[in-house]
């Protein structure tokens, strides 16, 4: 498969003034803004509310999402609505979301195994969560994992480094001025999958849950 050369990305595709976010997830579904729109079923798009206190990040759809055409509707997303339960933050606060919006992956045999997304599939997708962000205006972005935290907080952050920890947004984001919000703030932490895959589950939900519970805080009232 070719992915060295870089895709033109989604830009062409996106309205350049959406009335609303149903509007973006329309044009969306007819992007091909870089390779994986070929062999994936459908975009998936983020889900949620327009008026999001809290606005989370993943990384890119799973199968089921695939299959669904709707964000974290698979195993790591029972771990995260779990998660989010316990630690107080209100699913009408909630607005969810992926760095890519199609399914990466690989067969092996009759079974599609997840593929990491490329640094050229984030960069292509990025125009989609930036006219996201352009029409939610939430308190806390939760950056959840890798991927994201390449798309939102730039390359060089590191998870294990400095999860759980809140910082101003969009001022610590790569390219701030992609994110007309002010006065919010981020934190990062483990994405939900890698929950599932933890030696010690236990105390890797715990961990994310203890994250959560730094974003939850963090909300006004
Ligand atoms: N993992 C993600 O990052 N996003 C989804 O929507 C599902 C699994
Ligand atoms: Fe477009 Fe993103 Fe899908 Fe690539 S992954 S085709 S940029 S929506």
């Amino acid at each position: 498969m070719a992915t060295n050369q870089a895709p033109p990305g989604a830009e062409k595709w996106v309205p350049s003034h959406p009335a609303d976010l149903g509007e973006l997830k329309q044009a969306a579904a007819q992007c091909e803004g870089c390779q994986l729109h070929v062999d994936a079923t459908q975009t998936v798009f983020g889900r949620g509310a327009p008026d999001a206190r809290v606005v989370f990040v993943g990384e890119q759809p799973g199968d089921v999402e695939d299959q669904q055409g709707l964000p974290f509707v698979g195993p790591a997303g029972r771990v995260l609505r779990d998660a989010v339960e316990e630690a107080g933050i209100e699913v009408p606060w909630v607005y969810i979301t992926n760095a890519v919006k199609h399914f990466r992956f690989e067969m092996r045999g009759k079974r599609r195994i997840h593929q990491t997304p490329g640094p050229a599939h984030i960069t292509a997708c990025r125009p989609w969560l930036v006219a996201e962000f352009a029409l939610l205006k939430p308190e806390i972005v939760v950056v959840l994992g890798a991927t994201a935290a390449k798309a939102l907080l730039g390359p060089s952050f590191r998870v294990t480094r400095s999860r759980g920890q809140l910082m101003p947004w969009p001022a610590s984001a790569h390219h701030p001025e992609d994110f007309p919000v002010d006065d919010a703030q981020a934190v990062a932490t483990i994405h939900p999958s890698a929950v599932l895959r933890a030696d010690d589950r236990d105390a890797a939900y715990r961990g994310l849950v203890d994250d959560l519970k730094v974003a939850r805080a963090a909300l006004k009232g």
